[in-house]
């Protein structure tokens, strides 16, 4: 039976749904028909603005590919949200996701939008793009391989993972052997899981002689999302390969003993500063619905430009030290004042990265 079809506006975008879920919270899950899962409206967003300052360093007409599109709701914003010359290819393989692609293309007359209808590893054998966004239901590692081949030189590609589990270590047989890392549960999951998965797009880029840059990377409670440059060669492949590490697990701060050591992981900036700080000043020269979330996301990311890996937590401090905190700010305006790096986290809103060694926390804390 056909679900009932709703009409939603993201961004400037009018757009044909089916099934919505209707809370804005969590993952979406797999449904016979192409879903629209509300909680990714700053993913998207985000996708417009990160393709709106690529297109403008580029300065040349761009080729795009939504690559899993289900509705087409992010292919299709960012065929309409874009100031640039773009052609976008809003792809998927299952033929109701095709057909309701085609009709929202014609309902926001799109001449610069392509229905598809391959699988997106067909598709990429195929065709080369500039930017390429990958945004599976779990692991984006199936299509990574074919990423790396199809993307031009210096192009950008954005992939996501929902597969927060495995990453996080709850299951790390399950990342062993997708991501060939070993994960680790525990207060830094989060930025391992991630570091391990720009770790796999390091060493598939390095396949073909290619390495990575990331831009712009981020997790959330329940997706991890990376935007990295793709550059050529063997000079960029081994410069990005020479950021891979496998590291003990007692190089992560208050981290509980592991039976494997960790990783390989990404041990390089998850963020560029000068990409961070131009993508936030785009935040509020188009109507985005996260524009606030995404101001706060992007600030505290620009803090943590310069952060070492890792982080610490109040809690964590609590329970080893058996004391309480001072005010968090406060506690990293006097780490500053010391002269150590610190600032807040993304990854958790009570965490705060630091160089300071763990013998100068406990002292300085034991002074306050
Ligand atoms: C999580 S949904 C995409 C959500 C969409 N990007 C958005 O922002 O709303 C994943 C989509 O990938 C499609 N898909 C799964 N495997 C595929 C494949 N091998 N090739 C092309 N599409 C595929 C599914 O049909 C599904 O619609």
């Amino acid at each position: 039976m056909t679900q009932a079809r709703f009409s939603i506006t993201e961004g400037q975008t009018q757009v044909l749904v089916t099934a919505p879920k209707t809370t804005k919270r969590g993952p979406a899950t797999r449904t016979k028909e192409p879903f629209y899962n509300p909680s990714m409206e700053l993913s998207r967003d985000l996708s417009v603005l990160v393709n709106q300052w690529f297109l403008t360093s580029r300065q040349k007409p761009t080729r795009i590919c939504d690559g899993l599109a289900a509705s087409g709701i992010r292919g299709l914003r960012l065929a309409k949200e874009l100031d640039g010359d773009t052609q976008v290819t809003i792809n998927d393989s299952k033929e109701s996701a095709f057909d309701l692609i085609q009709e929202n293309i014609q309902r926001n007359s799109l001449k610069n939008a392509i229905a598809s209808n391959a699988d997106l590893n067909i598709l990429l054998a195929r065709e080369r793009f500039h930017s390429i966004d990958i945004d599976p239901f779990g692991s984006p590692i199936s299509f990574v391989d074919s990423a790396m081949r199809s993307i031009s030189p210096g192009g950008l590609l954005a992939c996501t993972a929902t597969d927060t589990a495995p990453l996080c270590g709850v299951f790390p047989e399950v990342c062993h052997r997708r991501y060939a890392a070993w994960p680790l549960h525990g207060p830094c999951m989060h930025e391992v899981g991630l570091r391990i998965l720009i770790g796999v797009l390091a060493r598939e880029a390095g396949k073909y002689d290619k390495g990575i840059l990331p831009l712009l990377c981020y997790t959330t409670d329940h997706y991890f999302r990376v935007y990295v440059k793709v550059d050529n060669g063997k000079h960029a492949a081994n410069a990005s390969m020479g950021h891979l590490l496998t590291i003990p697990a007692s190089d992560i701060p208050l981290a509980i003993s592991s039976q494997h050591p960790v990783g390989p992981l990404w041990m390089g900036p998850l963020l560029q500063a000068k990409v961070v700080q131009e993508v936030r000043s785009l935040v509020f020269s188009k109507p985005l619905g996260s524009k606030h979330q995404l101001w706060k996301l992007l600030s505290l990311l620009e803090d943590e430009v310069e952060a070492p890996p890792f982080f610490y937590t109040v809690e964590d401090i609590t329970s080893r030290l058996k004391r309480s905190m001072p005010p968090l700010n406060h506690f990293l305006e006097v780490l500053r004042l010391e002269g150590f790096f610190a600032s807040r986290t993304h990854f958790t809103p009570t965490g705060f990265k630091t160089d300071a060694p763990w013998e100068s926390i406990q002292d300085i804390l034991s002074h306050l």
